[in-house]
Parts: C-alpha cells; sequence; structure tokens
C-alpha cells in the first residue's frame, strides 16, 4: 500500500501547529483531509488559506474534549467514508485551574471518542495518534547522559499523583494516560484497524497554520521568538531534545502504510541535543538577534543527555532530519515577518 492509496483523512488538530503540517502532507498527496475543530471559523480560515486544495479539504465542527458528557461522541458522523485517522488534538493549557477536569480527562476522553467512532467505519485501516515524549520520559533516571528512551519506555507517574500534581506535569500524565487508552483499546476490543503512536520532544519549527500575530505563536516556538527579542535570563529547557515540526508531520503521514509501522510507538526526535543558549548564538551568528545581547557561554552549549531512538525512526519511515541550525534559521526567518500587536 502506498499514502496516495488513501482517500479520505480524519485529522483531528488539524489547525494546530503540528496537525497543519499533516494536513500540508496529505493535501500535496492529493488526499482528501476532514478537517475536525472546535471552530468552523478557523477551520475556514485554515481552507481559505489554501486555495489551491479548497476542493480536497472539508471543515468539520467537533465539540471541545472538556465537555463531553456521557455517552456523547462527536466523531461518529465525522469517520463516515475514512480510510484513516491522524489524532493530533489534545488540551495543552498551563494555566488550568483544575488539571483532572480541564487537561487528564479531556486527553483520554478524546482518544476514546475517536476511537470508539472509529469503529463504526469499516474502512479505516489505521489510526495514528500524536502522544508526546511526556509520556515516555522518566524524571527519577535523571538528565543522563549514559542511556536512550525507546518506544518501550513509560513514564511511570500514576494517574493519581498527575491529578495532584501542578499543571506542567499533569500534562504529562494527561498524555500517558490518553496514549494508554489508545493501546489498551487495541489490546481489548480487536478492531480491525492498528494503531501508531508517537512521543515527539519539543517541537520547534516554521508554522503553517492560522497566526495572526507572532504573539499567538504556539508555546514552543513563543519561547524562540521570546529569545529573538532578547529575554533575559535564557529560558533553560526541561529536555535536551527536539524535533523539528516538518519531519514529526512527515513521520505521521509515512506512519499511515508503512507496512512494519503496526502497532508500534515511535520517539521521533532530531539526534542533534539541543539548548536555548544554542539558539541564541544560531541567532546571533546569522544575524537575526541584534536584540539579544546577554554573553553567552562559550563551552556546553549543548547539554549532555539521554540520547532518543531516533535511529528508528529513520529506518521505519524513512525520515532524515532537519539539522537545529536550519529549523531555527527557517523559523525566525517566518517569524520575523509575521504582523505584531505593537
Ligand atoms: N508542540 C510541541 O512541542 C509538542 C510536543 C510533543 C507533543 N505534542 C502533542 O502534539 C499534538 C499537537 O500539538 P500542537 O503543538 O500542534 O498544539 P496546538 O497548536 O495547540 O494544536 C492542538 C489542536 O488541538 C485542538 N484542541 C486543543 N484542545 C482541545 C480540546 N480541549 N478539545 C478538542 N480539541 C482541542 C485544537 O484544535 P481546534 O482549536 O481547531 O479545535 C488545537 O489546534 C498534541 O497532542 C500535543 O500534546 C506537542
Amino acid at each position: 500500500m502506498v499514502v496516495s492509496d488513501y482517500r479520505k483523512v480524519l485529522v483531528t488538530g488539524g489547525t494546530g501547529f503540528i496537525g497543519a503540517h499533516i494536513v500540508d502532507n496529505l493535501l500535496s498527496l492529493g488526499i482528501r483531509v476532514r478537517l475536525a475543530s472546535r471552530s468552523l471559523k478557523k477551520a475556514q480560515q485554515f481552507i481559505d488559506a489554501r486555495p489551491e486544495t479548497r476542493d480536497l479539504i472539508e471543515a468539520f465542527e467537533i465539540k471541545d474534549f472538556t465537555s463531553l458528557k456521557g455517552n456523547e461522541n462527536p466523531f461518529l458522523d465525522a469517520v463516515e467514508g475514512v480510510d484513516g485517522i491522524i489524532h493530533a488534538a489534545s488540551p495543552l493549557d498551563y494555566s488550568v485551574a483544575n488539571v483532572e477536569e480541564d487537561l487528564i480527562k479531556p486527553a483520554i476522553n478524546g482518544v476514546k471518542v475517536v476511537f470508539e467512532a472509529a469503529l463504526t467505519e469499516p474502512n479505516i485501516k489505521r489510526v495514528v495518534l500524536t502522544s508526546s515524549f511526556a509520556s515516555v520520559m522518566d524524571v527519577s533516571k535523571g538528565p543522563g547522559p549514559g542511556f536512550t528512551y525507546t518506544g518501550d519506555d513509560w513514564n511511570p507517574l500514576t494517574y493519581e499523583e498527575s491529578i495532584k500534581a501542578d499543571p506542567v506535569i499533569a500534562y504529562r500524565g494527561s498524555k500517558k494516560f490518553a496514549e494508554l487508552e489508545a493501546w489498551n483499546f487495541i489490546k481489548e476490543r480487536h478492531p480491525s484497524f492498528d494503531l501508531v503512536t508517537f512521543c515527539p520532544p519539543m517541537t520547534f519549527g516554521p508554522i503553517v497554520h492560522p497566526v495572526d500575530v507572532v504573539e499567538d505563536l504556539n508555546l514552543s516556538n513563543a519561547t524562540l521568538w521570546d529569545i529573538y527579542k532578547g529575554v533575559s535570563p535564557l529560558p533553560v529547557s526541561r529536555v535536551p531534545v527536539w524535533v523539528d515540526v516538518r519531519d514529526l508531520a512527515l513521520a505521521h503521514v509515512k506512519a499511515l502504510v508503512v507496512e512494519k509501522a503496526s502497532n508500534k510507538r515511535y520517539v521521533p526526535s532530531s539526534p542533534e541535543k539541543f539548548s536555548y543558549n544554542l539558539a541564541a548564538k544560531l541567532m546571533k551568528d546569522n544575524g537575526l538577534g541584534s536584540n539579544i545581547t546577554i554573553e553567552l557561554p562559550t563551552e556546553g552549549l549543548v547539554p549532555e543527555g539521554y540520547d532518543l531512538d531516533y535511529a528508528t525512526v529513520e529506518r521505519d519511515l524513512g525520515i532524515k532530519f532537519h539539522s537545529f541550525e536550519d529549523c531555527i534559521l527557517d523559523s525566525m526567518k517566518q517569524f520575523q515577518s509575521l504582523p505584531s500587536k505593537k
């Protein structure tokens, strides 16, 4: 099977940072996309920005996963006539008041409704789920170096710990328990479709989703923009690993068809480590960060640390990862050209 054998793919979170790149990859192959969004207006803005592929995308309105009640399933109609699903939508908001109700349960319920609905459409061959390195990382193992996280590793956080934690840790729980929901569904319900999950670390890169002003960039890219503007002190990343959004999106689409990806869990990441110091240096060295005035360390710019099993993604899915330099420069050149509130 080849990707172009897919006639229509349902994409959730397609108006978001990662999902939009996934949608564009599908469209570039001539594959029809049903774009599930909580906002038809946002979905329409996305479609209008791509006049040449307007006929290939249709918007489908869904409810916020936070407000799903009982057996309500907004995806029963959304799956009709699709032969694959890429589920990228998940809440990510570190300012929530109730982490269980606003982060953890909605992430799990989102998976539940998508998978329950998928059972009703016999044409669906595969579901690809965007999980996160947050569902893999075991903080008790420390920063490394000396070990490599693979798709066999799971964050040991319990549900009880997650609901009592601050939003950053609770988000890690939301991704772990949402992904587990998907794997348990496959194990217990034996559907005719299979599953591929991706557990990406920090994701950076140029944007293709609707962003009106540079101040509205997604969280990971907003940090790069803060550095460009001269934030001091520089932020310190919680993890030394990252992936370019373009590589991650391509991996999702290739995973729809690669036979050996069936029921596999991948940790897509660049072979290079990163730090925000390195991002700042790359901006400065390339004349993109005239506001970066602080003295950068000359040594230890790239932290030592644990590795991620990027090689399996390269081998199984044929992904060649962008360099951090390309990612930073491509992103900053684009962000500079976005309108600003000021
Ligand atoms: N960005 C990263 O660094 C990173 C790293 C690892 C994993 N991830 C994972 O990658 C996926 C996509 O992330 P992203 O960075 O592209 O995020 P994003 O830009 O915020 O996009 C996520 C999309 O999900 C939908 N969504 C969010 N909350 C929802 C809710 N409560 N109910 C229903 N839909 C909701 C939204 O679509 P509508 O507004 O159109 O409904 C939103 O555009 C997520 O699963 C995230 O956990 C991201």
